[in-house]
């Protein structure tokens, strides 16, 4: 099974990123994870979505392949962030390649609540454009204080964390079997 990851922060040192990392190596034996960049999409733009630049072209390609979307998003002013809405606003249109496609929605974040309100406008996005693109229901993945979980070389040391994760992916990879 080949997942994407798409990370609501495009910062080097990014918790988000570094947890998609954790999760690209510890499930390597389950599913394929490529985490993709969004440092080169440009600002979604309607002038020049019939004819985008390669940037947009090689994002929307990935996700079209993959099976399913890993969703990763730190939380921006209450919500979700500008370059992850940027990016769902490339991936909803023309050819619309998220139709179908199954997600797993998480997060993290150095305060308390893990960015549980970018989630839940997240999930409320996902179900509100139509492309019929199921969240995987129930296992909500909110990592708060994710400064104090992630050591200096950017592994998830936190064992409550990772066995949570293990209970999530394993009921994620249950769940894709109806795909
Ligand atoms: C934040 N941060 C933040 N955190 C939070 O819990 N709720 C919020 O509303 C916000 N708002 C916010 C706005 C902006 C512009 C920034 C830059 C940051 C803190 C944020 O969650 C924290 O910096 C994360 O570590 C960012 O995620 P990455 O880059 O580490 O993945």
């Amino acid at each position: 099974m080949k997942v994407v990851a798409i990370v609501g922060s495009i910062r080097k040192e990014s918790y988000n990123l570094k947890i998609a990392k954790n999760i690209q190596a510890r499930y390597a034996d389950k599913f394929d994870l490529e985490i993709l960049d969004l440092t080169p999409l440009p600002m979604y733009n309607q002038d020049i979505e019939m004819d985008p630049p390669e940037a947009v072209i090689n994002f929307k390609a990935k996700v079209k392949e993959a099976d399913a979307i890993l969703w990763i998003t730190p939380e921006y002013n209450a919500t979700i962030p500008g370059v992850l809405g940027n990016a769902i606003d490339w991936l909803s249109r023309v050819d619309k390649v998220m139709n179908g496609k199954p997600s797993i929605i998480m997060g993290s974040s150095m305060g308390m609540l893990g960015s549980v309100k970018a989630q839940m406008h997240l999930r409320d996005i996902l179900f509100a454009i139509g492309l019929n693109s199921p969240v995987l229901p129930g296992n909500e993945v909110y990592i708060g204080a994710v400064h104090e979980k992630i050591d200096a070389l950017g592994q998830l040391t936190d064992e409550a964390t990772i066995a949570f994760l293990d209970g999530v992916i394993a009921n994620f990879l249950e769940w894709m079997k109806k795909f």
